[in-house]
């Protein structure tokens, strides 16, 4: 989630997925994620809610929808982005397609644009809906802007969540996905896996190692 994402006022969230963005938030931008790939320091948090529905993504669709068993190479996605603007990528793969957004009141969102439905593109309409709404135009399929979540049309499932970071000169990183419906701590935390254990300690995912106190320390 970004630094500038908020909740809207009375959408449905998760107040624990919330409290977990944050930590994510200072946990993931103290990372040592620009260290390993040489970028500037991440200054800004992992974009992408945490409150998506738990509905799963049959294995035949994760592909297409470019979802990442483990950590895909971080990508730039924009040298900036203005509110109430979209830029279209590719991420993970060079043939995934996605789409960054960034609401009007400043809150950067990420997602696959491939509709769940039957996988045409999806599109960022500013001029459509409260805060703008992405839009597939074969079926009418609607999706929340700020969470991905289906609010019409036959898409079955949730877009599938992109994690964007965002540096300190304004540019728009891609660094990891989420299958439809996935909690971000639980992608994140299968994504980080095995290469950077100290982020999955941070974390707290499952099987992640103990953190080491100052006290323990010899
Ligand atoms: Fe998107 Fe049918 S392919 S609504």
């Amino acid at each position: 989630m970004s630094v500038t994402e908020q909740p809207a006022p009375g959408a449905g969230h998760d107040p624990d997925g919330d409290t977990a963005a944050e930590q994510l938030r200072d946990r993931i931008s103290a990372d040592s994620l620009t260290t390993r790939r040489d970028y500037l320091r991440i200054v800004a948090t992992v974009s992408g809610g945490l409150a998506i529905g738990g509905v799963g993504v049959a294995a035949g669709i994760l592909h297409r929808h470019g979802d990442s068993e483990t950590l895909p190479e971080a990508k730039k996605v924009t040298d900036g982005l203005a509110p109430g603007q979209s830029v279209a990528f590719r991420f993970p793969g060079d043939e995934d397609r996605a789409l960054a957004v960034r609401l009007a009141d400043g809150s950067l969102v990420g997602y696959s644009a491939v509709c769940t439905h039957l996988a045409c593109a999806v599109l960022w309409r500013e001029d459509r809906g409260a805060e703008g709404e992405l839009y597939c135009p074969c079926h009418e399929g609607i999706f929340d802007a700020r969470t991905g979540e289906v609010t019409a049309g036959p898409p079955p499932r949730p877009l599938p969540r992109i994690f964007l970071t965002e540096q300190a000169d304004g540019s728009v990183w891609a660094i990891a996905t989420a299958r439809s419906g996935e909690p971000a701590r639980e992608a994140l935390c299968r994504q980080f896996g095995d290469s950077r254990p100290e982020v999955t300690q941070q974390l707290g995912c499952p099987g992640a190692p103990a953190a080491t106190t100052e006290k323990g320390r010899t």
